[in-house]
């Protein structure tokens, strides 16, 4: 038998052995690394404020605690919550920001290895009109190891170039509490 990605293990037994790994500002770790699905389990209390554009499908589902995404479609930011139970089938290019604000949260997320050309996007809109801020395109690799390097160029610009190109309003960078609090005064949000 070759059995190369290891045999049947207990789901709740790996999540306590990697409680590390399953905390900001990652969050995410790969339960089958060697495999061609990308099966990750994501913790919580994230602090994010980028948004993402995967060209692939994405499977969420909340195995503990509730989180949500706040989706950018169409001109509007909306808003899909993720109650302990959920599962959810996210098309490719449903531009999202997941929000797990509990510390405890647990979601199996899964995901496709990118086809060669079919690139993802990371993004930073402006919480007040929507518009794109700032966008890194590549090819996909790993997800663990390839996007805290996206947030961290992003946390590096200088505040002057993180103005909103449309309305002028100051991208607060990764200060999660402010650019929420952006969203919640937004003239182009449904929730
Ligand atoms: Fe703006």
């Amino acid at each position: 038998m070759d059995a190369k990605y290891g045999l049947p293990k207990n789901l709740m037994q790996w999540v306590d052995n990697h409680r590390d790994r399953l905390k900001p500002p990652v969050c995410n770790a790969a339960i089958f690394p060697d495999g061609n699905y990308i099966i990750n389990m994501v913790g919580g209390g994230n602090q994010r404020t980028d948004f993402h554009d995967n060209p692939t499908e994405e499977i969420f589902y909340q195995l503990r605690g509730e989180a949500f995404l706040v989706v950018w479609d169409r001109g509007r930011f909306e808003r899909i919550d993720l109650k302990e139970g959920d599962i959810f089938l996210q098309p490719p290019h449903l531009i999202h920001s997941p929000q797990r604000p509990d510390p405890n949260g647990l979601c199996l997320l899964i995901e496709l290895p990118r086809p060669q050309g079919k690139q993802d996007s990371l993004q930073w809109h402006c919480a007040h009109c929507g518009a794109e801020v700032w966008k890194a395109t590549q090819q996909l690799e790993s997800l663990v190891d390839d996007l805290p390097k996206v947030y961290d160029r992003f946390y590096a610009l200088k505040d002057e170039e993180r103005v909103c190109p449309d309305c002028g309003t100051q991208h607060p960078g990764k200060d999660y509490r402010i650019w929420h609090e952006q969203l919640s005064r937004s003239s182009v949000r449904d929730f």
